[in-house]
């Protein structure tokens, strides 16, 4: 299975990681280039029990990549996951719009969508509330 990681933090790079290493082929995207770039050059950006061990691993096992490129990691990947910052806002509600403004950007890159119709539930139910024009082609935000 291909799977793109969008946000490649504490809960993106582990995540990943873990996917990877269960043999999945894993893409992680990060808007910020410094840190895409110690990650391709074999650097953990974080510190976890364990997670270097690991990441290496599946580096040199070419399962798991890094790119800033949301289009190319989109393109290749049957599953999306955003792992992205959901700070608190002023009423301490969590602030969606670093995942609705890459949920905006996946509307315009996915070309096709596999899903069950419960899931085509969720994603318009998703639209109403906060993107309706983010999901031309009806993928799953859940
Ligand atoms: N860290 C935890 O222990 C934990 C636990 C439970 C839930 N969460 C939730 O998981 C989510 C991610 O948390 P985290 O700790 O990994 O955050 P983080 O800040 O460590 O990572 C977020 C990453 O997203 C990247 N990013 C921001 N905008 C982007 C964009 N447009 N495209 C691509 N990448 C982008 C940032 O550069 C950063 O690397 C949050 O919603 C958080 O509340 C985190």
């Amino acid at each position: 299975m291909n799977i793109a990681i969008v946000g490649t933090g504490y809960v993106g790079l582990v995540t990943g990681t873990c996917f990877a290493e269960m043999g999945n082929n894993v893409i992680c995207v990060d808007i910020d280039k410094q840190k895409v770039a110690k990650l391709q050059s074999g650097q953990v950006t974080i510190f976890e029990p364990g997670l270097e061990t690991v990441f290496e691993r599946n580096v040199n096992q070419h399962r798991l990549h890094f790119t800033t490129d949301l289009g190319q990691a989109v393109e290749k990947s049957q599953i999306i996951f955003l792992a992205l910052p959901t700070p608190p806002g002023e009423d301490g509600s969590a602030d969606l719009s670093y995942v609705l403004g890459v949920a905006k950007q996946l509307g315009k890159l996915i070309k096709d969508y596999k899903g069950s119709s419960q899931q085509k539930h969720c994603t318009r139910r998703h639209c109403r509330v906060g993107a309706p024009s983010y999901c031309p082609k009806c993928y799953c935000v859940v």
